[in-house]
């Protein structure tokens, strides 16, 4: 699926993530620079702190508890739509999406 990244500084990214790809690896591979992804992807970092757009909310399930553990630990400020980019397994019913990434990370 196309999937748009939105830097807080308005840079805009548009990549072909592989089925299955979390957001967060896609990101890191491509230099989408607002994703961190410290820890390699298992929920312990939460340097991958995205904001979904309602798209990729209807298609996503709820977090699960880990997730929402770790984003209790967000460093910019914790929205509704806030979700790990490394919890988020590219699907084909997510095709144009766009996640928007926070000012800092950490
Ligand atoms: Fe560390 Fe997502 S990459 S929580």
């Amino acid at each position: 699926p196309n999937i748009t990244f939105i830097e807080a500084n308005g840079q805009s990214t548009t990549l072909d993530v592989p089925e299955g790809w979390s957001l967060m690896q896609a990101a890191t591979a491509n230099g989408v620079e607002g994703i961190l992804g410290e820890c390699g992807g298992s929920c312990a970092c939460a340097t991958c702190h995205c904001y979904v757009d309602d798209l990729m909310a209807k298609v996503l399930a709820a977090p699960a508890q880990g997730e929402l553990d770790m984003l209790e630990n967000v460093a910019d400020e914790r929205r509704p739509n806030s979700r790990l980019a490394c919890q988020i397994k590219a699907s084909a019913a997510m095709d144009g999406a766009t996640v928007r990434l926070p000012a800092t990370q950490e």
